[in-house]
């Protein structure tokens, strides 16, 4: 049954004291739970406690247990009609945490019992009002095999401990916060920690620990550094303080998703905890960083104010996003980070917005929650936090945000409650602004800037239209925050200061007095709003601001707009002038006033995905040959500088620093080139980078390098790589993706081999993720003419939605795009959807993802 986000009802009866009580053990958990029950208003409605899958053993009330026509199942929830308005509500049941392979709820991982409860999977523990607007006081006991299980943490603090009898012992956990039950956790397993310790500005002592198996203790350094470097920034930037006397991690081999913000119990995929050089990237590095100060922003973003329904989602994780992205951009290259944020929005949000599964950063309606947790709610959303920002500037947005965490702090709000703090708050008047959560689809505009020589005047005449998308055929316009430069052709400097240009309606323009030389036009800097921008720009004027412009993402932007012009162009009539594009990149890589990391992200192709997306018909094999053919021309034509780029970047003994992360980055950009050119030695120096390697960046730069060379250059580094790094999982992941994204001709057969490979399973997530995942983002490889690509996926999803619909469904949206393909692609997907959602048993997850993609 679909959920609509108007239905939304007060809970009937409200829960503001639970007990559980955990006997656990793998293959048979019993949980009693002791719930606390008030009637929520007049009214005669029953109980209803949801459940999944579970069965109950005993129901009591008030201590009196329950014949079995005071109470029955509906469906899978518990119902039991209640006389007065205060009771106490007792259930015991029973699961098998380790048959959970949806990993939801309480599931085994790697001999660890752990928990994921968000969004609902609570009520695959205990029968309980499993949505967020209940908040509840939560005392857990739990008690296990000592020798098994010696570590057993929930949230809270730990009030009592003990041994029992036949080896088990147990702990007892008290939170004092109430909270939603998707912030309940629970850890049991044998585990070791690395310890430290936060002082909070107001003076309060935070043990810290993160727990992972003892042989990775050595890997939680930079994961420590980061909770401890995040801390700090929540209370300057936001002036939020942690709350409790314990904050812990726990590291997980097998997770649905990134990690988990339980209340002071994060549970991380192990992915975004464990880093140390020799398996780490400085994107794995940076990703680690960025995900522990994820979870640890939640505190106050997610779980002091919490959501009121699961529409409100993008309450808690677009805010969320966008301080992280705050955080990280203060770590290291603020323009850099903004690149890499930007990247992955149009990789993986623009798709969305554009597709059949476009909604909007607070849907309307929904069939699976969990199919929700999508690039728009996040990435979009944080993108929306961030006009806030730009539009109120600094010091107004911490404002608004303090009435918010204020107003809000201890309840369950909606996202409209933070765009009233932010109204009040920040003294803005933010009515149109509401249509961001609202509306889908990614606005665009188009932007002619005229320029009158007698006069001295430009003028910048704007119009933006917002694309249709399913179930919103009309749409209004939006505020859009511009933020405007113009330069002089002449003087090459910046013409007067830069403007914040708010378009609210269809059309607007804006005027530039004294403007005696050609100006050229800088537009959407920082990319302050998250639109398409359409400009009347010629290729040299795109030249002339990626050498001239100030700021770095529309020095960036300029050239990835003159590249896709070049390559577009290439794609439509079989040829193109790449002298442009050489000499833009050249300048750039020359220009020593530039950072390493900087120039290496400019000097990058656009993506093949990003490409196809500015296509009406997307036609993958054209647009890897004109892709490879302007990478060969970038890198023949520049050999010298790229060899120069390469061993200036040399860098001696590994550091993870801001300049020694740039100089990795730059290097293997620079190999690439050289590969591409099919320079002589090419291979020679990646096989030389790869073992002399002292950290993984060099050493998979190098292998990514090889992967695409000869069968024979790709077979010897794989196996090498392999044999090195057979035994450590989040390696082989590596192993796994370096192949399925190779530009080679047999991709398709070897990723065909590797689903057959001995240490693929579909049991593990990063794993799946790993091999389907780059695969399904191989645009060549995946759309291979013959459409083995598509059944590949669609086998291995009907195979995976059976244990973990979750995964599988997240694997769905790269079929679901058959619609922008040429009819023989577009048939062949369709096809292997068909086949999918006409699959007896199949989950929610893939049924709606399937089915949607189908109609959209
Ligand atoms: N709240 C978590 C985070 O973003 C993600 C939880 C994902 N849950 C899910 N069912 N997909 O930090
Ligand atoms: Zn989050």
């Amino acid at each position: 049954t679909v959920i609509h986000r108007t239905d939304y009802r007060e809970p009937d009866w409200l829960v503001p004291d639970v007990a559980l009580d955990f006997a656990l053990d793998p293959a048979a958990t019993r949980i009693r739970a002791t719930l606390s029950v008030t009637r929520n208003g007049e009214h005669d409605r029953p109980l209803r406690l949801d459940g999944d899958g579970l069965v109950a053993i005993a129901v009591r009330v008030d201590g009196v247990e329950l014949a079995g026509d005071q109470w029955h199942m509906e469906r899978d929830a518990l119902v039991v009609p209640l006389a007065g308005p205060t009771h106490v509500v007792e259930t015991e049941v029973e699961i098998a945490p380790e048959r959970n392979t949806k990993l939801m709820g309480l599931y085994a991982s790697g001999g660890l019992l752990c928990t994921q409860c968000e969004a609902e999977g609570f009520r695959r523990i205990t029968f309980f009002p499993d949505r967020p607007d209940v908040l509840s006081r939560y005392v857990v006991r739990m008690e296990a095999d000592k020798a098994r299980f010696p570590i057993l943490l929930a949230n809270g603090d730990r009030t009592a401990e003990g041994d029992g009898a036949d080896g088990r012992h147990w702990a007892e956990w008290r939170d004092p916060f109430p909270k939603p039950s998707y912030l309940f956790a629970l850890v049991a397993g044998d585990l070791a920690a690395n310890r430290d310790r936060f002082t909070t500005m107001s003076g309060r002592d935070v043990d810290l620990a993160i727990w992972v198996r003892a042989e990775d203790l050595p890997k939680t350094e930079h994961a420590m550094a980061a909770l401890k470097t995040s801390m700090a920034w929540d209370e300057t930037v936001y002036g939020r303080e942690y709350d409790l006397g314990q904050f812990n991690i726990v590291a997980v081999a097998d997770f649905n998703f990134g990690a988990m913000e339980n209340k002071s119990l994060n549970i991380f995929n192990s992915r975004y905890i464990l880093a140390d050089p020799d398996t780490a990237t400085d994107a794995d590095y940076d990703a680690v960083a960025g995900v522990v100060a994820h979870e640890y922003f939640h505190n106050w973003s997610g779980n002091r104010v919490t959501c009121r329904d699961w529409f409100q989602l993008s309450l808690k994780e677009g805010f969320t996003v966008f301080r992280d992205q705050q955080f990280s951009a203060d770590q290291g290259s603020a323009a850099v980070k903004r690149i890499e944020d930007v990247r992955m929005l149009r990789a993986a949000q623009f798709p969305e917005d554009g597709g059949p599964l476009a909604h909007p950063i607070r849907p309307d309606s929904y069939l699976e929650i969990s199919n929700f947790y999508t690039a728009t709610v996040y990435n979009k959303g944080a993108e929306v936090i961030r006009m806030l920002h730009t539009l109120l500037g600094p010091e107004r947005f911490r404002a608004g945000s303090d009435l918010y965490f204020d107003r809000h702090d201890g309840e369950a709000a909606t996202c409209e409650d933070f765009v009233r703090a932010m109204e009040d708050g920040g003294g803005i008047d933010l009515t149109r602004f509401r249509l961001w959560y609202q509306q889908a689809g990614t606005p665009r505009v188009k932007a002619v800037l005229a320029w009158d020589e007698a006069a001295a005047r430009a003028t910048l005449s704007l119009e933006q239209t917002v694309p249709t998308t399913p179930g919103q055929p009309v749409k209004q316009p939006m505020p859009l925050p511009l933020r405007v430069a113009l330069y002089g052709s002449v003087s090459n400097a910046a013409l007067g200061g830069e403007r914040l240009v708010v378009l609210d309606a269809a059309q607007g323009s804006e005027t530039f007095e004294g403007i005696a030389e050609r100006p050229v036009l800088s537009i959407n800097r920082g990319f302050s709003a998250p639109v398409v921008v359409e400009t009347n720009r010629t290729a040299a004027d795109l030249a002339f601001l990626s050498a001239h412009d100030e700021d770095p993402f529309a020095r960036y932007e300029a050239m990835q707009q003159l590249m896709i012009d070049t390559l577009v162009g290439a794609v439509s009539t079989g040829g193109a002038d790449h002298g442009p594009v050489i000499e833009a990149v050249r300048e750039t890589l020359v220009n020593p006033a530039l950072d390493r990391a900087f120039s290496a992200e400019a000097v990058l192709l656009p993506s093949e995905a990003f490409l196809g997306d500015q296509m009406l018909v997307v036609d993958p094999d054209a647009i890897f040959a004109a892709r490879e053919a302007l990478r060969r021309d970038l890198g023949a034509a520049m050999q010298s500088e790229w060899r120069h780029a390469y061993d200036g970047a040399r860098t001696n003994r590994f550091e993870y620093s801001p300049a020694a992360k740039g100089a990795r980055r730059l290097r293997t950009v620079a190999l690439g080139y050289l590969a591409a050119a099919g320079a002589p030695d090419a291979a020679a120096l990646a096989f030389r980078q790869f073992g002399e390697a002292d950290n993984m960046t060099d050493r998979q730069g190098a292998l990514g390098v090889l992967a695409n060379g000869t069968a024979a250059e790709r077979d010897t580094a794989l196996a090498a790589f392999y044999d090195r790094y057979r035994s450590n999982p989040l390696v082989l992941d590596k192993w796994f993706s370096t192949q399925a994204l190779s530009a080679r001709d047999d991709t398709v057969d070897a990723v065909a081999a590797l689903y057959r490979h001995p240490d693929f399973t579909l049991g593990n997530p990063n794993r799946v993720r790993a091999l389907f995942g780059a695969f399904s983002a191989n645009q060549r490889a995946f759309h291979s003419p013959d459409g083995r690509g598509y059944t590949l996926l669609a086998d291995m999803l009907l195979a995976l939605d059976p244990m973990n619909p979750q995964t599988a469904a997240k694997l769905v949206p790269p079929l679901g795009r058959w619609r922008r393909f040429g009819q023989a692609r577009a048939a062949l997907m369709k096809a292997e959807l068909t086949r999918i959602v006409a699959t007896p048993g199949l989950s929610k997850d893939v049924f709606e993802q399937v089915s949607k993609s189908l109609a959209g």
